[in-house]
């Protein structure tokens, strides 16, 4: 298969510097998305991002990820939790993905301890930071080997 990777960022993942520091990290959205960009090198991996805070934006670019990406590596925030339209629209792109978040979502409150995506992304990675992309990507080359 292909090495080309799509990093779709959900609601409020733009504002991440906004954001409660000892959950998010320091990072700002767009040095979030360099650090990415250059672990996606490093791993031979051609990346490609996406960000939208429009649920039916997100749903639409998952319809068109099949175009022009290999695999996917999505964090949709806090839509995780509750959003089976998005859910469903991963089932359609039919692309290996896998699930990432920066916080610990196990280790905060109930309601992010669900994730509507279970079922339909190959690996998941939480609680590690910038560092859990790198981790994501390594599941996703493998996933695409
Ligand atoms: C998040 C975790 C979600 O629960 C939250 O709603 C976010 C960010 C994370 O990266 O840790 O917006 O996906």
């Amino acid at each position: 298969m292909g090495n080309r990777v799509t990093v779709l960022h959900g609601v409020n993942l733009s504002a991440l510097e906004h954001r409660p520091a000892e959950h998010y990290g320091s990072l700002t959205f767009t040095e979030l998305e360099v650090r990415i960009a250059r672990f996606g090198r490093e791993l031979q991996l051609e990346t490609s991002f996406f960000h939208s805070n429009h649920e039916g934006e997100f749903v639409e670019e998952l319809h068109k990820a099949p175009d022009y990406s290999d695999g996917l590596l999505l964090n949709p925030g806090a839509w995780t939790h509750y959003s089976w339209a998005i859910r469903d629209a991963l089932e359609i792109a039919g692309l290996p993905a896998i699930e990432v978040h920066l916080s610990n979502v196990q280790d905060r409150e109930d309601f992010r301890r669900v994730s509507v995506l279970d079922g339909v992304v190959v690996g998941k990675v939480h609680g590690q930071g910038v560092e859990g992309y790198r981790t994501a990507l390594e599941q996703l080359k493998a996933a695409l080997a």
